[in-house]
């Protein structure tokens, strides 16, 4: 068999998302492994007016590859109104499949095949997991080590997510789904998007699966992760889960029992 089968089918238009705030550092080197891990897919980098010149990095990048484009955003809004306006960009222009990739390499781009296998394969949400068999974190500091376990372990009691990397942001979406996420409205802001989106998606019974991945320190810049991002994801999640706990009890009520 040659390389390119003819009877294989046509890849799925695949656009990677990448928001960005301050990630001049950062960014070239995780777009040259993106676009030589995979080279078919497209990238959009979505940039909240960064003040170090991401942007104009990207405006760069976006001229010298065709595959490369750039969402210039008015300001810093946080990374889940970044990604919806990411999303929306995308599905006008007809991408099959939406990824999620921060911008620093702590997604490392020559996973993504992985993670895009399990859409070939059939998934509608395909998450590139630390927190199954397999996945690991290496040189995270202690404190976000048990930031992560704790949120995930706090959300999934919380929610009943059949999901154990609810906040992991290396994922793919099949665009149907996210069009069907998409025709509510999405309030969160910060990285409890993830988990907002991961808890509507269960709630669709999307077909869900993880991939181990291999999650790296970012080496050039710093994280945003900060305490207003910890509070909001606190707060949604609590209120998610008492909503979620509240249904449940008034299902318990209308029933009437076998007759
Ligand atoms: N456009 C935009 N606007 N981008 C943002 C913003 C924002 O307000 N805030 C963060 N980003 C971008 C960063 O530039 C980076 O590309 C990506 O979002 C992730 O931000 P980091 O600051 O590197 O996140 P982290 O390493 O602390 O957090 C990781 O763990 C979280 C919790 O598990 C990430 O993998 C998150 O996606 C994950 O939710
Ligand atoms: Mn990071």
């Amino acid at each position: 068999m040659t390389a390119h089968d003819p009877t294989a089918a046509p890849a799925l238009r695949t656009l990677v998302v990448i928001p960005t705030y301050n990630e001049l550092e950062a960014l070239p080197g995780t777009l040259d492994r993106l676009r030589a891990a995979v080279p078919d897919a497209h990238v959009l980098i979505a940039d909240d007016a960064s003040p170090d010149g991401t942007g104009d990095l990207a405006d760069r990048r976006a001229a010298e590859d065709d595959a490369v484009h750039v969402l210039h955003r008015a300001g810093k809004e946080g990374l889940g109104p970044a990604y919806l306006a990411g999303f929306r960009w995308g599905l006008e222009r007809g991408y099959e499949v939406l990824v999620e990739m921060d911008a620093d390499a702590s997604h490392r781009p020559e996973q993504l095949p992985r993670i895009l296998g399990a859409i070939a394969a059939g998934a509608d949400l395909a998450i590139g997991s630390r927190w199954v068999r397999g996945g690991r974190v290496y040189d995270w500091p202690l404190h976000r080590l048990l930031l992560s376990r704790g949120a995930n372990i706090y959300t999934r009691a919380a929610l009943g997510l059949p999901v154990r990397d609810a906040t992991a942001g290396f994922r793919a979406y099949r665009a149907p789904l996210l069009t069907s996420l998409m025709a509510e409205p999405v309030a969160s802001h910060g990285y409890c998007f993830q988990v907002d989106m991961t808890r509507r998606s269960a709630a669709l019974d999307a077909d869900i699966r993880e991939v181990p991945i291999d999650f790296d320190e970012r080496v050039e810049g710093v994280s945003k992760m900060s305490g207003a991002i910890v509070k909001e994801a606190l707060v949604r999640v609590t209120v998610w889960g008492a909503q979620r706990r509240a249904q449940q009890l008034l299902g318990l009520l209308r029933y009437r029992g076998p007759r």
